[in-house]
């Protein structure tokens, strides 16, 4: 058996089990790899995963809060994990002299390769390319590093705000991108909000620096929070006639990579969205 998992604090209520188990099930993979998940802290990170490969994982998808902490015990890492200074996605590989005895236990020497497919999987959850029209990156975590990586490569112009404008100078200044302090909607084809506002339940419009009233037909506005409902920054969107994405589709496409770069297999994306939302 190959076991992959995402590990994350708390882990309990992450959807990556069931769309990756169903994909696996629709791969015709279902005997041969499982998917779980695995809570483990930000103390222990660093000593579970090296061992992980001996357990019989070939891979983990990696969620908060530990995505700088999969960078940074890396033996080799994709160009976006590197730039975004964060990794979704590990995978344990016999290192180029694979099967030499790396410790005294006699488990063969493992490389510990580590990718980020949140980029690329904000691009692919878009209905078109992000090259026309300017994009507007609301906040500068992690989330936010991503999404201005991934926009700024495929070639968009990319605005960032944040609460603390410092943290978006920041960003901007790294990443490729401008920093706004007052942005106005309408100058933007693509909006995406990376920060925790509307996570519980907030009006979005008291914190954000948008009136939902702003939004028009053409636009694409992008939603990293998701739950049972459309958050209220994507409902005021989809009434005002814009196009709009939420997390939870981002997830499946960055889940559908990872799966990808495990398996060397296309991911059964429709397969998974349904899971994910089942
Ligand atoms: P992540 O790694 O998930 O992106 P993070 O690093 O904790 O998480 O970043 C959270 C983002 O949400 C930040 O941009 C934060 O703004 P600050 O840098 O000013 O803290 C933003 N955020 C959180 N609560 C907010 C609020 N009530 N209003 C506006 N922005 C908020």
């Amino acid at each position: 058996m190959k076991r992959l998992a995402v590990l994350g604090f708390p882990v309990g209520h992450s959807r990556s089990p069931a769309m990756q188990t169903a994909a696996l099930a629709e791969l015709g993979l279902g005997e041969e790899w499982s998917y779980e998940a695995v809570e483990v802290t930000s103390e222990a990170f660093a000593g579970f995963v090296p061992a992980m490969a001996a357990r019989g994982f070939a891979g983990a998808n990696v969620t908060v809060p530990h995505k700088r902490a999969a960078l940074e015990l890396a033996d080799e890492a994709s160009e976006a994990s590197r730039a975004i200074g964060a990794a979704n996605t590990l995978s344990f590989e016999l290192a180029e002299d694979g099967g030499v005895p790396a410790s005294e236990a006699g488990e063969a020497a493992v490389a510990i390769r580590a990718d980020n497919t949140d980029a690329a999987g904000l691009i692919a959850a878009l209905p078109g390319s992000p090259k026309e029209g300017g994009a507007l990156v609301l906040g500068a975590g992690g989330a936010a590093r991503a999404a201005v990586w991934a926009l700024a490569r495929d070639g968009a112009e990319v605005a960032v705000w944040n609460r603390t404008a410092e943290r978006a100078e920041e960003i901007a200044a790294e990443l490729g991108a401008s920093a706004v302090a007052a942005p106005a909607a309408a100058d933007y084809a693509l909006i995406v909000n990376t920060t925790a506002v509307g996570l519980r339940g907030e009006d979005p419009f008291e914190h954000l620096p948008l009136a939902p009233e702003a939004f028009e037909p053409g636009q694409v506005v992008v939603d990293m929070v998701y739950g049972e409902k459309p958050s209220g920054l994507l409902a005021a969107a989809a009434r005002r006639g814009a196009t709009v994405v939420d997390g939870l589709e981002v997830l499946v496409q960055q889940g559908a990579l990872s799966l990808e770069i495990w398996t060397r297999r296309k991911a059964p994306v429709g397969t998974m969205r349904a899971a994910a939302r089942g």
